[in-house]
């Protein structure tokens, strides 16, 4: 199933993408989802008062969050899914049940263009979240900006673990509205933007699961310790993870929510720590 959203050059098995000479999926993301300015901020105030009406605009988001996936995936839907690993969060993700017939060229090329990483939960996303979610004092009180948040579920279960602020970073708009859904769907307030350059506060703890898929990421590696205390990553992408400065704290077997049915390797999660002391 989803073989035809597969996340790398190495896991796409899918004749039509090399039909087209897809290389990898580094590609620029559509500006579907204008946020105004660079920094969204999910004021407290701005939620309707009653729990009837929270929950009237959290399904017209979600409706609004469909129509964006429609237009890269149009034979698609989203359903509100509890996470595997941590089931206490729920999140708009891709239908697990969907039609196995390929999808049609355009649709191909469309999704292949402009991804929609955030209709799932990675491996790497359940894993941190789980950590997270098993170990508050990590979190608790802190100001922590989630790196790739795409559907911001890592920053949502530090929200659930005591966080004072979560700051979703993610360069695809419709990663950002994903994250605003979710955020309201799980009962917390989450801040949005598309780059680091949004960063004003001092900021205690970066969070970053699967974003080294992309080489061009690696880089941040060195340069998210110059922003925060402590980082960490939870990685299935990098087969030999060797960077003198972050130490493995876990490695752990978990599937990206719907399952992609990666190569085994990418269920090979391992979370790795930098500390300023490191
Ligand atoms: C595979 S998804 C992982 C999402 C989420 N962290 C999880 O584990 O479920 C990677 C996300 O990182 C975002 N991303 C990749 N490179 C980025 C960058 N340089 N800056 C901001 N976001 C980035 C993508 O748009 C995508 O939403």
């Amino acid at each position: 199933m989803f073989g035809w959203l597969r996340k790398d050059k190495r896991g796409s098995k899918s004749q039509k993408v090399k039909r087209i000479g897809l290389t990898d999926h580094r590609i620029l993301h559509d500006r579907t989802v204008s946020l105004g300015s660079s920094v969204t901020h999910l004021d407290p105030s701005d939620q309707p008062a009653s729990s009837c009406m929270k929950e009237i605009s959290t399904t017209a988001a979600f409706k609004h969050l469909e129509t964006i996936l429609h237009q890269t995936l149009p034979s698609c839907a989203l359903e509100r899914s509890p996470i595997p690993l941590c089931p206490s969060i729920e999140l708009a993700l891709l239908q697990a049940e969907l039609p196995q017939t390929p999808l049609p060229d355009d649709e191909m090329r469309q999704v292949l263009a402009s991804p929609a990483y955030w209709c799932f939960c990675w491996a790497s996303g359940q894993v941190l979240a789980q950590y997270l979610l098993a170990h508050p004092e990590r979190v608790a009180g802190k100001s922590i900006i989630d790196f790739g948040a795409g559907s911001g579920v890592v920053g949502i279960a530090a929200m659930l673990a005591g966080a004072r602020e979560v700051l979703a970073v993610d360069l695809d708009p419709a990663a950002l509205a994903a994250c605003a859904v979710n955020a309201a769907i799980n009962d917390v307030q989450l801040t949005l933007a598309p780059d680091l350059n949004a960063i004003q506060t001092p900021i205690d703890l970066i969070i970053a699961a699967d974003v080294l898929y992309d080489r061009d990421n690696l880089h941040f590696l060195d340069a998210l310790p110059t922003l925060a205390t402590d980082v960490l990553i939870a990685d299935s992408r990098i087969k030999n993870f060797n960077h003198r400065h972050y130490r493995l704290l876990q490695t752990q077997t978990a599937t990206t929510w719907p399952d992609l049915e990666e190569y085994p390797e990418y269920n090979q999660v391992r979370l790795f720590e930098h500390t300023r002391s490191s």
